[in-house]
């Protein structure tokens, strides 16, 4: 195997320090980029070179680019979509107009290849399930309208400028490296699993669980949980085709395999050994009942499907960042 000059903006971050471990096992060079606003130094990899360094500063951006750069794997951006109708413009800066600046260095640099972190937001409300590549895209948060635009922008550069991408629509990530590589506890989440660890670890006392009167079977909301590990091999099985195949490539990632608020407390209970304190509130503003995607394409086009996404896996993995066990 070539090895690679990869560039990982976010590259501390929960998703991408994840996908870097990997890269730096497959013998790759890696340059992680992050500003360090949610990414922790405890989650870099000691083989990998680090510039502390922000997507809306051009100058420190095009330091990334010192060295020649085969391939560009994008996380950098600002994921809680709650906060994304209350802060719209932070995330209009953030994810928009970071991106243009790094596809734009990108163009300068000469760099081809880009493997962007989409989401499942892009598409709203589902119109049908399992949600395919072709389900009609229209956000419910601004959150996924900056993912949108930016796979938007990315097709138009690569008709324009020739450039290569990959981008990954990811349902709901979660878990930690099963190898335990990764130590760093993700600040301020929102998300479920992290969430049901705070409390089992006593960080937090009480869930909330929002709403159980969705039309599903215990009345509770259905997502479609993705492991992180998951997610770093279908990163590399997508750099891959895109080095060897030269075509663009738009995919989801998750499992088809739907999981109820209940379920996943029930799991976590079970994988902890511990019950976990939960009260049922009122509904989320702007939660679907039902989210699960269909993985097809990226199972014909890459070979791909998830191995440790079952509950038991996920809330296993995550017992050695939030137990150190
Ligand atoms: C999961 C389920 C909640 C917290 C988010 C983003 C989405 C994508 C994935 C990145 C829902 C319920 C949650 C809590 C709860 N992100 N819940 N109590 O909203 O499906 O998706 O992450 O691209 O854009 O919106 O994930 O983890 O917040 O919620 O009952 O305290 O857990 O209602 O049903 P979500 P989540």
């Amino acid at each position: 195997m070539k090895k690679l000059t990869i560039l990982i903006t976010g590259g501390a971050g929960y998703i991408g320090s994840h996908i870097v471990h990997d890269l730096v096992e497959l013998g790759h060079n890696t340059i992680v980029f992050d500003n360090l606003s949610t990414g922790l130094k405890q989650n870099l990899h000691p083989d990998s070179k680090f510039i502390e360094g922000d997507i809306l500063n051009k100058n420190e951006l095009q330091k990334a680019f010192a060295e020649k750069v085969d391939i560009v794997f994008h996380f950098a951006a600002l994921k809680a979509a709650g906060d994304s109708m209350i802060h719209p413009s932070k995330f209009a800066e953030g994810n928009i107009t970071g991106s243009l600046n790094l596809m734009i260095k990108m163009i300068e640099n000469n760099i081809k290849y880009i493997v962007f972190s989409s989401s499942a937001a892009v598409y709203g409300n589902p119109q049908y399930l399992p949600i395919d590549e072709d389900h009609p895209k229209d956000p419910t948060n601004y959150y996924g309208y900056t993912k949108l635009a930016i796979e938007e922008n990315l097709m138009w550069f690569s008709k324009l400028h020739g450039i290569n991408y990959a981008a990954l629509r990811y349902f709901n990530a979660t878990g930690y490296d099963i190898r335990g590589r990764i130590t760093g506890q993700e600040k301020d989440t929102t998300n479920l699993s992290p969430l049901v660890m705070e409390v089992a670890s006593a960080m937090r006392e009480q869930l909330q669980v929002f709403g159980d009167d969705y039309d599903t079977d215990d009345g509770t909301c259905i997502r479609d949980y993705i492991h992180v590990n998951d997610l770093s091999d279908a990163h590399l099985k997508a750099m891959d085709y895109l080095l060897n195949e030269n075509k663009n490539l738009v995919v989801n990632l998750g499992t088809s395999k739907g999981s109820s608020v209940l379920e996943v407390i029930d799991e976590a209970e079970k994988a902890i050994g511990k019950n976990i304190n939960y009260k049922i509130v009122g509904r989320r503003a702007g939660d679907p009942a039902h989210l699960v995607a269909s993985y097809e394409k990226a199972k014909d086009l890459l070979g791909w499907e998830a191995k440790h996404s079952d509950l038991k896996t996920i809330f296993e993995s995550m017992k050695k960042v939030y137990f150190n066990s």
